[in-house]
């Protein structure tokens, strides 16, 4: 049965967040998430729309930023199609968890790096890119942590920031229940798949949350794009 999607269930908890968790699920599920992100992300348009034009105008090597990147799929798959078109882009991937670099470090590459760090560390050291991107890190804050996150990520950029997550509604809840079935054993991508659409922003919640400069769109099916312009010096 569907739960009330009419509000966020802000305070449910996803497996994958708990400390303790069964490991080799844990792995399991970094490695399937290259396939659920690659099924149901919307990257894919993203870089051939937004991301991808802004590289082709800088006339030098881009730096690009994954802030939360968990098992670094999104990276991998941005270097492969930034690769095919010829351009010249350093990409780093980022997160605070040990257990998510561990997984991450095993897809690194010649111009993809993965560290350990938040994005906090990250803006104090003094880093900058000239865009920084995420994928499902804000449906998973709380409004002071989404607020710190937002912040550090317009810091962090020179150019733009762009924040991709789940648009939560009822139609994503019931056609993920049925077309993750496949996926999911072995791993948390069932409960934690529809703990995230419950904890998931409609647009306007997100824009209001989020506040000004940022303007969040719906780029594909139940998918929610927030773009600020940079804040940092080049
Ligand atoms: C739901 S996971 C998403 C992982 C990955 N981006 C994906 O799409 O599969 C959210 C990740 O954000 C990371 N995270 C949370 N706060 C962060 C921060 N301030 N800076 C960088 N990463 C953060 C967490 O450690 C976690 O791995």
């Amino acid at each position: 049965m569907t739960p009330p999607l009419s509000a966020r269930a802000e305070d449910l908890l996803e497996l994958m967040d708990d400390p303790d968790c069964d490991p080799q699920l844990l792995a399991a599920t970094y490695r399937r998430f290259g396939i659920v992100n690659h099924l149901f992300s919307g990257w894919g348009s993203v870089y051939r729309r937004v991301l991808r034009p802004r590289l082709e105008r800088l006339e030098r090597p881009a730096r690009v930023l994954d802030l939360g990147c968990g098992g670094g799929d999104l990276v991998v798959r941005l270097a492969a199609l930034s690769d095919r078109d010829g351009l010249r882009v350093e990409w780093i991937g980022v997160d605070p968890d040990p257990r998510a670099l561990e997984a991450s470090s095993s897809r690194a590459r010649d111009g993809v790096e993965f560290r350990l760090a938040t994005s906090s560390e990250l803006l104090e050291s003094g880093e900058r890119f000239d865009v920084v991107v995420s994928n499902h890190v804000l449906h998973h804050l709380s409004p002071h942590e989404l607020a710190g996150f937002a912040a550090d990520s317009r810091g962090l950029a020179t150019d733009v920031v762009l924040h991709g997550d789940i648009l939560r509604s009822s139609i994503a809840y019931g056609l993920y229940t049925v077309g993750i079935t496949p996926l999911a054993p072995g791993t948390f991508l069932r409960t934690d798949g529809l703990r995230s659409i419950r904890r998931s922003y409609r647009p306007d919640e997100l824009a209001t949350t989020l506040g000004d400069p940022w303007q969040v769109s719906t780029h594909a099916p139940f998918r929610l794009l927030a773009v600020a312009p940079g804040a940092a010096h080049e």
